[in-house]
């Protein structure tokens, strides 16, 4: 997709035209040439400007006019005006147009967080994807190919193109979630990090089975042992221009889930494929990092593996010994994830010295049951982490909300023949009992955790996220890491 800046539209651009409610009158600008056709359009119908709300004009010249509603101006977010946006682009991809014009909604002014720039790349390349690798008929994936938008920022270029980045490293990370896990497997997860790391000059340094085995990763090689895709550790590296110990980015990269011995109901397994969103997501905020020039240092590490069945696999009562040392009694087959992060984040913490932990993993239906499919759950060791994840969702529109930990918790992933059980006791608090198990490998450092079995793969389509894998919370992961040193406002 093309992006260009353009004062005023081209015969050829269709018209993306935002508007708002300010008390009983609809709000939009537009160029001179449409303004009128819009007033006319209005004064004949009920158009309110709601939220979601879509009108298709046509002007008598020809002129395509989408006009999308983005609520009251007193209810109005930077969220409300991304899902406006999509929603123009959604409409004008199913109208099969190419090129479109959006125009600055001058009234939106007080409600952007980020630049409005920054906003239409973004919204613009995330909108226009769906997961159609392999529909055979071709035809109708058009899409579009241009979006242009009037700016008079003297950086109008540099904006969009941030934006874009975002946008189109979103859109990496969906399509690694939707690949299938007969395309995608760890080899083949270990493969896209190569490409993207020479393509984008962050450094990827790949650990096979044995050169796990030899670093004593035994929780993490257990979870794999069963299938014939064998497990590889990605360990991704970005050496920013300060001069600071890099921050540990660990994504859970688990291929496919059966649930292994403890197997999953046919329902429950449908979407496994997308069990290795966390690892899409370490890898493709390594892509925005690197892409964008950071000068943060970040190392990503992604024990990647497919939790398959066979007379090989692990089992219900097994007791593993974890690259750290702690011993772990397998209660359930199931709860491999954090298995695999486990071994991960000692390998973070004792290879690479990573100065924290930042872990992000579709880790447990408990938090889908809590907090639905557009909240993340997060378990943080200290407040001020949690602020810095604000921080950066205010910028991204993506959700969080913290859960509490403590040793209440802590208690029920006690084992009676180990040093901890990889189940919660009593089916207790399944994400926090999750994460109490992640931070006994945390060694203290700075810690923050991040549940995305809910946001991570969507089964509804949103204005700027299509069914499937959503990207989701990928570019709060980026802001995440570009403001970790910066002073705290309040
Ligand atoms: N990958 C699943 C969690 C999951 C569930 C992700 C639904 C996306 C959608 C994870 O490995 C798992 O199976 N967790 C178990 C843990 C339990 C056995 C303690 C769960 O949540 O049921
Ligand atoms: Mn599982
Ligand atoms: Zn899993």
């Amino acid at each position: 997709m093309e992006f260009r800046i353009l004062p005023s539209p081209e015969p050829h651009h269709a018209l993306l035209v935002l508007s708002c409610q300010i008390g009983e009158q609809v709000v939009y600008d537009a160029p001179d040439s449409a303004g009128p056709i819009i007033a006319h359009y209005l004064n004949h119908t009920v158009f309110q400007s709601k939220p979601g709300e879509f009108a298709y004009i046509l002007g008598p010249d020809g002129q395509r006019i989408l006009l999308c509603g983005a609520g009251k101006l007193e209810k109005c977010s930077q969220d409300k005006l991304r899902r406006a946006i999509g929603k123009g682009i959604k409409e004008a991809r199913k109208h099969k147009m190419t090129h479109v014009w959006v125009g600055y909604p001058s009234w939106a002014a007080g409600v952007l967080v980020i630049d409005w720039e920054q906003l239409v790349g973004e919204t613009a390349i995330m909108a226009n994807y769906e997961y159609k690798s392999y529909i055979t008929d071709k035809q109708w994936v058009v899409g579009l190919t241009e979006v242009a938008l009037a700016s008079v920022h003297p950086m109008a270029n540099e904006l969009v193109r941030k934006g874009v980045i975002l946008g189109e490293c979103t859109v990496d990370a969906r399509e690694l979630i939707n690949a299938p896990a007969h395309e995608l497997y760890p080899e083949a997860l270990a493969q896209k990090a190569q490409y993207w790391g020479t393509a984008f000059g962050f450094e990827v340094q790949v650990y096979d089975e044995e050169a796990c085995r030899q670093m004593r990763m035994e929780a993490f090689l257990s979870v794999g042992q069963a299938s014939s895709r064998l497990p590889y550790l990605i360990v991704m590296r970005w050496k920013g221009q300060g001069l600071n110990t890099p921050i540990g980015l660990v994504g859970k990269g688990v291929t496919y889930d059966t649930g292994g011995l403890s197997i999953k109901p046919t329902q429950g397994m449908l979407h496994m494929k997308g069990d290795m969103g966390g690892a899409a997501l370490v890898i493709a905020t390594m892509c925005a990092l690197a892409r964008l020039g950071s000068a943060q240092s970040v190392v990503g590490v992604v024990a990647a593996c497919e939790n398959a069945i066979a007379g090989n696999a692990y089992r219900p009562g097994d007791i593993l010994k974890s690259m750290q040392g702690l011993t772990i009694e397998v209660g359930n087959t199931d709860a491999e994830g954090r298995l695999t992060l486990a071994d991960a984040i000692t390998y973070a913490i004792t290879k690479e010295n990573v100065r924290a932990v930042v872990d992000v993993a579709t880790l447990t239906g408990a938090v889908k049951t809590a907090l639905g499919e557009h909240v993340a759950g997060v378990v943080c060791s200290e407040d001020s982490l949690y602020t810095k994840l604000q921080q950066a969702s205010k910028q991204a529109d993506e959700n969080f909300w913290r859960l509490p930990i403590d040793d209440e918790y802590r208690d029920l992933v006690s084992s009676d023949v180990a040093d901890l059980s990889n189940i919660g006791r009593d089916g207790l608090a399944g994400t926090i009992t999750a994460a109490c198990f992640v931070e006994a490998f945390t060694g203290g450092l700075p810690w923050l955790h991040i549940d995305i079995a809910g946001v991570s793969f969507t089964r509804k389509d949103h204005e700027y996220i299509s069914k499937g894998g959503s990207g989701r919370p990928m570019r709060s992961l980026y802001h995440l890491v570009e403001g970790w040193d910066r002073e705290q406002a309040g």
